[in-house]
């Protein structure tokens, strides 16, 4: 089968944070088809996401997030911004910084802004340059969806909570934020919504607010809901407990 996304793009309207999305979505993508030679990394996905909102993608190893996320990169890069933080890169927030250097190298070129090296940390700059770069962000901040895989995943607590707290920043300014995370403590914290993959498949979606760790690791590995809760009743309807099916 060929590979496939029919993207959409759009959607200006910002809900309240924490509301549930409704309009259309900033970015969504419909029947999206990935495979690496026999290996189908995805099948038939959908997926959206609203500005204003933080969605968590969970799934286990193998399950097809990263290539989820990538074929979401790949749509359309000028809406995009990709902050792929991957678990070599131990200090996010000020990663992104330099994430905006690299985008921004454009921009900083014809402000006519010398940097030692593109990768210079900004606390190492001068104030001009940092002002420059400061600049440069806000020309740069049309930004509409932000990607994150695996953020937190090399960091301690402390710089945790310091990219938990730029993730919601980055939802009240409006931005659509896609957040993959093996830490279901940290998507309880900081999203609103849950899309769980399982072996390269869409089988969940949760609104954070009325589901529970449980349902969310039962749909992540295709566990009966309630062989898990033995304890509280189910209605039967299986693993996801979310409206996909
Ligand atoms: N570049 C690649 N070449 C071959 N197989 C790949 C490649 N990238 C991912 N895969 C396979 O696709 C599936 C999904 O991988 P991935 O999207 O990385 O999962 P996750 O991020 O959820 O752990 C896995 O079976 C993985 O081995
Ligand atoms: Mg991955």
């Amino acid at each position: 089968m060929a590979d496939s996304t029919t993207p959409f793009v759009g959607g200006e309207s910002t809900p309240e944070p924490g509301q549930p999305p409704q309009g259309e979505p900033r970015l969504r993508l419909r029947g999206i088809n990935k495979s690496f030679g026999a290996v189908r990394a995805l099948t038939d996905v959908d997926f959206e996401v609203y500005a204003g909102e933080v969605v968590g993608l969970v799934g286990d190893n193998g399950a097809g997030k990263s290539t989820l996320i990538k074929a979401i990169s790949g749509v359309n890069l000028d809406v995009v911004s990709n902050l792929f933080l991957g678990h070599e890169l131990v200090n996010v927030v000020p990663l992104a910084e330099v994430e905006m250097e690299k985008r921004g190298l454009g921009v900083l070129q014809t402000l006519d802004v010398k940097l030692p090296s593109i990768r210079s940390k900004v606390a190492q700059l001068s104030g001009g340059q940092r002002q420059s770069i400061a600049v440069a962000k806000t020309i740069l901040r049309h930004a509409k969806i932000v990607l994150l895989d695996e953020p937190t995943a090399a960091l301690g607590v402390a710089q945790t909570r310091q990219v938990l707290q730029l993730i919601r920043r980055l939802r009240d300014q409006g931005l659509a934020v896609v957040v993959i995370s093996h830490n279901l403590a940290d998507v309880f914290e900081v999203v609103d919504r849950v899309v769980v993959l399982r072996l390269g498949r869409r089988v969940g979606t949760f609104d954070i607010k009325t589901t529970t760790p449980e349902r969310i690791v039962a749909a992540i590995t295709g566990a009966e809901f309630g062989e898990l809760l033995k304890t509280t009743p189910t209605n039967g309807n299986g693993a996801s407990g979310g409206d996909d099916q």
